[in-house]
């Protein structure tokens, strides 16, 4: 095991609540093992652009609550070409950077793979995203802040839906993830739950729909970003059309979705990753991810974790949604 002097830690792709505590972490778990410690802004695009900055203890002082991240983060393009990569290996090989830490999702970590596997620098990757989509982890970081955010959203709605005898879909994040959408749904008596990993016929939900209406004032309808169906308005217009009597209205959730103070969980998340991050990189690992299973941080590999399509959604979760809803 050779061992490594100085690292550098970053935020890429889009941000997520838990980042911070995460970068916390890796800057106190590395000074307290006698590592320099860089922070780079703006994600690969402070790779290429040489945006860094030396980190001290102090760096990182008070920003346990704060969501986003304080090294700013970007989705970079140039990263993925070969210029990009070699003028970030250069602007790391200058700074005598010999780890690099990485927090992101999948467009992050594929990054990560490609980069360290042609220029050899140890990369351990840390998920943080909102949607939860990541093999290798029972969670990632911002999921659950993102989604007590989303309840707390779902819960007003219902305080007008209700006033008014109401339909209301509600639209959340999840391109391909429909994590934020079932649990918040539960948490918060969604009559129905739409998924991009789960189809719903029109006609079927529309059936579940009118089959409650006759006890229910008010009903509430989560679509993930992501469903097949369209968007919440697409779907919203299609049911209006089959049930004009319907008083329906749509409400898109949209970016608040990634901001706020991360919830305790996802402070603890984002501590124990980027402790474990340090750690694994000390211990001569790479190209690897940090992860919590079951409870316990465990590392995957990254290029399983990037080619892994793993099916979060919890079977009783997608039994109940209905039954709950009667
Ligand atoms: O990847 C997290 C995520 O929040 C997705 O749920 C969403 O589709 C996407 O990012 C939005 O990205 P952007 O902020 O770049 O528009």
């Amino acid at each position: 095991m050779s061992k490594i002097n100085k690292i550098a830690v970053l935020t890429s792709g889009g941000d997520a609540p838990g980042m911070n505590p995460c970068i916390r972490a890796v800057v106190r778990t590395g000074i307290f093992h006698g590592l320099q410690v860089v922070g780079v802004k703006q994600g690969y695009q402070g790779l290429i652009n040489n945006n860094m900055y030396d980190m001290n203890e102090r760096s990182v002082s008070n920003i346990l609550h704060l969501g986003g991240t304080i090294l700013k983060t970007a989705r970079c393009m140039e990263f993925k070409e070969e210029s990009g990569l070699e003028k970030a290996y250069q602007n790391l090989k200058n700074r005598g950077i010999e780890g690099l830490i990485v927090i992101g999702g999948d467009g992050t970590f594929t990054g990560a793979e490609r980069f360290s596997r042609i220029y050899d620098i140890p990369v351990i990757g840390i998920p943080g995203t909102i949607d939860n989509d990541l093999y290798g982890s029972d969670f990632t970081l911002g999921f659950d802040t993102a989604t007590n955010t989303v309840v707390e959203a779902l819960d007003k709605i219902r305080d007008t839906a209700d006033a008014h005898d109401r339909l209301f879909f509600i639209e959340v994040m999840g391109r391909d993830s429909g994590c934020i959408a079932l649990r918040a749904g539960v948490a918060g008596g969604a009559e129905a739950i739409l998924l991009p990993e789960k189809e719903t016929a029109i006609d079927e939900l529309i059936e579940n729909l009118k089959s409650g209406s006759n006890k229910k004032t008010s009903s509430i309808v989560i679509v993930a970003e992501g469903d097949k169906n369209g968007g919440a308005y697409d779907i919203a217009k299609k049911v209006k059309e089959h049930v004009p009597s319907y008083d329906v209205k749509v409400t898109i959730l949209g970016h608040l979705q990634r901001g706020g103070s991360p919830s305790s969980f996802d402070r603890v998340l984002g501590s124990r990753l980027g402790y474990a991050a340090v750690n694994a990189l000390l211990n001569g690992e790479t190209r690897k991810m940090v992860g919590l299973k079951g409870n316990t941080i465990q590392l995957a590999e990254l290029e399983e974790a990037i080619s892994t399509h793993e099916f979060k959604l919890e079977p009783d979760l997608l039994d109940m949604v209905d039954i709950l809803a009667i």
